[in-house]
């Protein structure tokens, strides 16, 4: 008989057979911004999440810096009646998130800054790029999301993420960067993004549900994994620096698989929306306790092999570690 029960025997030396721990450092902290001033509206699809204005915004940050968190990824959120179909408030010149990179950067110089680039939050048909009737036209997408970027380059974020699932968009974006010496900025690649049901309280967030039709002809198919690995390899050859999975909890093979076959690439894995809420909402019916849960949940994302984790949970947990 093995005695493998000597390992769980009491919670000391539990903790000492431990192999995954969850630090501060592994936390990228989502946040949504909005135009105005002294706004801090909870978002009403994903509890414990808020809409802020730039002044609010910095406020929050500063309670996470003090908490230990050293890394964001930036959301803009706009008003419907300012969409358009070519999502031009993404890109204009003082644009929402340029400014709040901006404002960001000038007060909090060492925290490392992440901007979303994708269309879905400015365009009125909530599509990742730009139509050619019914579709989303791949190659007429590419210049507008070397725009976003850029203008997010220029106001002074650490990382690009295009998130848009365009062929090609790690490429163009690496590209006009260098082109504009823009050279120490970093690309974070969304690489394998599925096309999930768990995203739905994301889009109540941002307003961008897709009237008709879904986003199934570029995010991935969920039935399979080796193209997984066919896209981090085509965004690592790109040039971005960092790969994403996404949504993690349901792609933990996916995340330990391409940390498999690229153990030298840094990791991020996206405990989406609808997965955090899942969490939430569970527990609110008393069915589970949500620290607990939460805790499980984020250690298996490390466990399966991300090096950091982007979660609506951050600040919470790092609460917790207090
Ligand atoms: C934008 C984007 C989405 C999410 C992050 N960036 C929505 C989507 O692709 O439909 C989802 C994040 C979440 O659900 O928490 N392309």
């Amino acid at each position: 008989m093995q005695r493998l029960r000597r390992f769980r025997k009491n919670k000391k030396i539990r903790n000492k057979y431990a192999e995954v721990q969850l630090a501060a450092e592994d936390f990228i902290h989502p946040y949504f911004v909005v135009a105005g001033s002294n706004i801090k509206k909870e978002i009403a699809s994903l509890q414990g999440v808020y809409h802020l204005s730039i002044d609010k915004l910095l406020l929050d940050i500063e309670e996470s810096i003090a908490l230990g968190l050293n890394k964001i990824i930036l959301f803009g959120v706009i008003n419907n009646d300012l969409k358009d179909n070519l999502g031009s408030k993404a890109y204009e010149n003082a644009n929402l998130v340029a400014v709040a990179i901006k404002k960001i950067k000038e007060k909090y110089p060492q925290l490392i800054v992440i901007a979303d680039v994708c269309l879905c939050g400015y365009t009125d048909h909530g599509h990742c790029g730009i139509l050619n009737g019914h579709d989303v036209d791949n190659d007429a997408t590419l210049p507008f999301l070397a725009k976003i970027a850029l203008s997010y380059a220029h106001a002074g974020a650490d990382f690009v993420a295009p998130s848009a699932m365009m062929d090609g968009q790690v490429e163009i974006i690496r590209k006009v960067l260098n082109k504009k010496n823009l050279t120490n900025i970093k690309i974070l690649a969304y690489a394998a993004k599925y096309s999930s049901s768990f995203y739905g309280p994301f889009r109540g967030a941002v307003n961008c549900s897709i009237a008709n039709g879904d986003r199934s002809t570029y995010q991935m198919d969920y039935r399979t994994q080796e193209q997984a690995l066919m896209e981090v390899d085509a965004d690592i050859k790109e040039g971005c620096d960092w790969v994403m999975v996404k949504p993690a909890h349901t792609y933990l093979d996916i995340i330990h698989k391409i940390k498999l076959a690229y153990p030298e690439e840094i990791l991020v894995g996206y405990q989406v929306s609808g997965e955090y809420m899942m969490i939430k909402v569970t527990a609110e019916r008393g069915f589970f306790d949500e620290q607990e849960a939460m805790l499980e949940a984020l250690t298996a994302i490390k466990r399966s092999g991300a090096n950091y984790i982007i979660s609506y949970y951050a600040k919470d947990y790092l609460k917790m570690l207090r």
